[in-house]
């Protein structure tokens, strides 16, 4: 059967959360974090975006592992990689680590989620098909440290980061978690194999983050929902619209709230006025070139750098070791 480990900090109380959201809203320029996207339906709606034509990188990152799974576990074994141990950062589902399993053969599986109940019934699953694996699930925050458990094998350890989640990270928060990712390696040998959005033309860009069916448009507003629940607020979704921009300069599509007209969200003891065309900033999700992620995986220290993509350049899946 599954281990798990939840090491979730204490410091994501109710109080510390609402602190948190009251800050960020009452900034002259108001955001909200992307974590808070993901409550119930929040990870459904994501969900249904990834099956939507629109959002290509989901199946265009399962373009590439599938043509290239064999050349990807050779390049793992080549790093000296031998009973691996494969750490999913953001397991979710673990579906996209089932996939890679018949190809790395690890010995061990340690999914890492904010949330041990996500995964616990899928890692069940998981361990009805593979009986020898070892799994280790890991319920704990890994944006701010990667400290695993004793349980996790301290060797041969395969970082499996895909999704593009790292292009939600800032640029020098995502060198950061890269170098985190190196340093946690100390000599072993040990790995991090990637998954990252590219740069490419606006429109295909925009459409990925404004689907026709509104599916993102829902994903951004439910995070007003969420807000609602989490500090007692009055946000009206009807007040509200979603908006998606590619910003060249900084290689990001931007998603906002824009207020439709003068509103005021009022939430204990607090209030915030909004001008019609006011937003509120919910994510960011930085496009990279081949060549700069390269650039970036070895300034977090990694040596040898890697890389596959699809036929048009879309989508780029990344080995990079010490
Ligand atoms: C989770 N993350 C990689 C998604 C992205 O593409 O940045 C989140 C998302 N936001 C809108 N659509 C998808």
């Amino acid at each position: 059967m599954p281990q798990f480990i939840n090491i979730t900090c204490a410091t994501s109380s109710n109080a510390s959360i609402q602190q948190e959201l009251t800050a960020s809203l009452l900034k002259p320029a108001a955001s909200l974090s992307p974590k808070f996207f993901y409550d119930a339906l929040g990870s459904k709606l994501f969900e249904a975006i990834t099956l939507l034509d629109e959002y290509y990188p989901t199946r265009t990152e399962a373009s590439i592992f599938e043509a290239h799974n064999a050349h990807i576990a050779r390049a793992v074994a080549d790093s000296g990689i031998k009973t691996a141990c494969l750490i999913d950062l953001g397991a979710g589902n673990c579906a996209k680590a089932a996939e890679l399993m018949p190809f790395l053969s690890p010995r061990q599986y340690v999914p890492v989620d904010i949330s041990v109940d996500f995964m616990r019934e899928a890692a069940d699953k998981l361990q009805t098909r593979f009986p020898a694996l070892d799994i280790v699930g890991v319920g704990m925050d890994f944006s701010s440290s990667l400290t695993l458990p004793d349980a996790v094998q301290s060797h041969d350890r395969v970082f499996f980061y895909p999704g593009s989640s790292l292009g939600n990270f800032s640029p020098p928060d995502a060198l950061r978690f890269l170098q985190q990712t190196a340093d946690s390696q100390q000599g072993k040998a040990s790995g991090l194999l990637l998954g990252i959005d590219l740069v490419k033309d606006a429109a295909v860009l925009q459409a990925a983050y404004d689907d026709a069916v509104g599916v993102t448009a829902a994903f951004n507003k439910n995070v007003l929902l969420h807000a609602n629940a989490l500090l007692g607020a009055d946000f009206d979704l009807r007040q509200w619209r979603h908006v998606a921009l590619f910003n060249l300069q900084d290689s990001r599509i931007e998603m906002h709230l824009e207020a439709i007209t003068n509103t005021t969200v009022r939430w204990a003891g607090h209030e915030r006025s909004f001008a019609a065309g006011e937003r509120i900033h919910t994510e960011n999700s930085y496009k990279y070139t081949l060549d700069g992620m390269s650039s970036l995986l070895k300034q977090a220290g990694f040596s040898h750098v890697q890389h596959w993509t699809d036929a048009q350049g879309w989508f780029g899946v990344f080995w990079a070791s010490k």
